[in-house]
């Protein structure tokens, strides 16, 4: 009875999370398979950012609650958000066994124990302000082997208005940079050439303020790139107001240091910002794109945009798509509002845009988020970038594909090339999502 299955769904976080998970109970002798056929214990770790999110794992849970007619033993645990904001009545209504917040993963062992004594589900849920799993070394789930994801710190107290993260993740804290860098040179000697440190707003990382040994973002960074040249350094994600023209200078200082940020900006109207507690403006916002082009030479930037927030009106949209246009963004993740219970802005205003002109706004965002894809890769035919080299293409065994510096997807020829090397591939070809090229010497 001492096999675990680990589903993982939601953000890079949840990903980091499932991997502390598996060590905790890997360390407690419980064996981790990666087929749901051979398990005892299935531990789904979810999100709850937006409803969709949520009743993607509704649907699991109730299929995984039909498996039981067949195999009685078999028990199911919820973690992560979803287990922290609707803590017992996933038991109730929904039939688990084990509900686990971000904040209590080192409770499941002592909560597997239990189980089969017939005492109904079960329940560890309290946040916490000091918890970083800042020791564990993580159990790797599906890796690659080149490339992993570090938490730099936990939760978030920014309460931008839409979100439910602050109340699933509770306070915001930081880890003992010196595990940070530890866990960088190990996963470095064991082969990995990348690693990307993960915070709801890296830029207000701090270790120890005010005292001797303090270290803020911008010197940890510098310290996990100093590990070695050959490591690759990311980070994700970046708040607008909170980003430093001291980071803007360390990402220029290292090659290793990747020249990609990630910079969410939810809508280019001032209104719909300050409804919903961004605390910046789009000019303000604008200034900062202006310092990275500036500091740093050819820097990708992404972002991330929400469509048909509460009261957003066409002139809104028009200002959001505007600024779209004035970045250029060379990606960007877009969703539909969609409200979550006891945020702010479920609290205090009306979500009055109706699902058919989010969508239809949403649709305007993404042709026009292709279109402008497309530019940003047309101008890269005919350059050389530096990539390393991630994996297989899924539609074809006879190519690689890898990321170059800005973090475009770039696919190449196999030849005799190994996942983890370095390569320079000169780019000849490509679509709105992905570069094609071939290794140069
Ligand atoms: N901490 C990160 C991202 C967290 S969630 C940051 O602040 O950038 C990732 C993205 O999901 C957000 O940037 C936002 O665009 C989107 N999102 C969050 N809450 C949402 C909601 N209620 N409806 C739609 N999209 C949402
Ligand atoms: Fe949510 Fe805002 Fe925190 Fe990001 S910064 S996790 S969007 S509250
Ligand atoms: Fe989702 Fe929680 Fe991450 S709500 S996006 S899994 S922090």
């Amino acid at each position: 009875m001492r096999n675990i299955y680990i589903e993982t769904y939601g953000c890079q976080m949840n990903m980091a999370d499932s991997e502390i998970v598996a060590s905790i109970l890997k360390q407690e002798g419980y064996d981790l398979v990666d087929d749901l056929n051979k398990a005892d214990i299935v531990l789904i770790n979810t999100c709850s950012i937006r409803e969709n999110a949520e009743q993607r794992v509704i649907k699991r849970i109730s299929e995984l609650d039909s498996l039981r007619k067949k195999r009685q033993w078999l028990k199911i645990g919820v973690l992560g958000c979803m287990a922290e904001r609707m803590q017992d009545s996933l038991i109730k209504t929904h039939n688990v066994d084990l509900v686990v917040g971000p904040d209590s993963y080192r409770d499941i062992p002592w909560l597997l124990s239990f189980q089969g004594e017939g005492c109904g589900g079960l329940i560890s849920t309290e946040l916490s302000e000091t918890e970083t799993y800042s020791e564990i070394y993580p159990e790797k789930i599906n890796s690659n082997g080149v490339t992993a994801f570090i938490p730099i710190m936990r939760g978030c107290e920014n309460f931008c208005s839409y979100c439910v993260v602050p109340y699933t993740r509770g306070r915001e804290r930081s880890r003992d940079f010196k595990t940070i860098v530890s866990e960088a040179e190990k996963l470095f000697a064991q082969g990995y050439r990348e690693v990307t440190l993960l915070g709801q707003n890296v830029n207000s990382y701090l270790w120890n303020q005010g005292e001797k040994d303090e270290v803020n973002f911008a010197k940890l960074i510098s310290l996990v790139a100093e590990i070695n040249p050959l490591l690759r350094v990311r980070f994700s994600t970046s708040h607008p107001k909170d980003i430093s023209q001291e980071l803007l200078d360390t990402m220029a200082t290292y090659d290793n240091v990747c020249k990609f940020i990630h910079l969410p900006l939810q809508s280019g109207s001032d209104r719909i910002l300050h409804l919903m507690n961004r605390k910046y403006t789009a000019g303000e916002y604008l200034d900062k794109i202006n310092k990275i082009k500036e500091t740093i030479k050819d820097c990708g930037i992404s972002t991330d945009i929400i469509s048909g927030f509460c009261t957003e009106n066409l002139e809104d949209h028009g200002l959001t798509l505007n600024i779209m246009r004035q970045v250029g963004y060379d990606s960007a993740f877009m969703f539909k509002y969609s409200e979550r219970p006891n945020t702010l802005a479920a609290k205090k205003y009306e979500d009055d845009v109706s699902d058919e002109e989010k969508t239809r706004r949403l649709e305007e965002i993404i042709n026009l988020q292709r279109e402008l894809s497309f530019q940003s890769n047309k101008k890269d035919i005919g350059k050389t970038f530096e990539v390393l080299i991630e994996g297989e293409s899924k539609r074809s065994t006879e190519k690689l594909f890898g990321r170059n510096s800005q973090n475009k997807v770039i696919l190449f020829d196999k030849k005799d090339l190994r996942l983890g090397q370095y390569v320079n591939v000169k780019v000849n070809d490509c679509t709105s999502a992905t570069l094609f090229g071939e290794t140069v010497s």
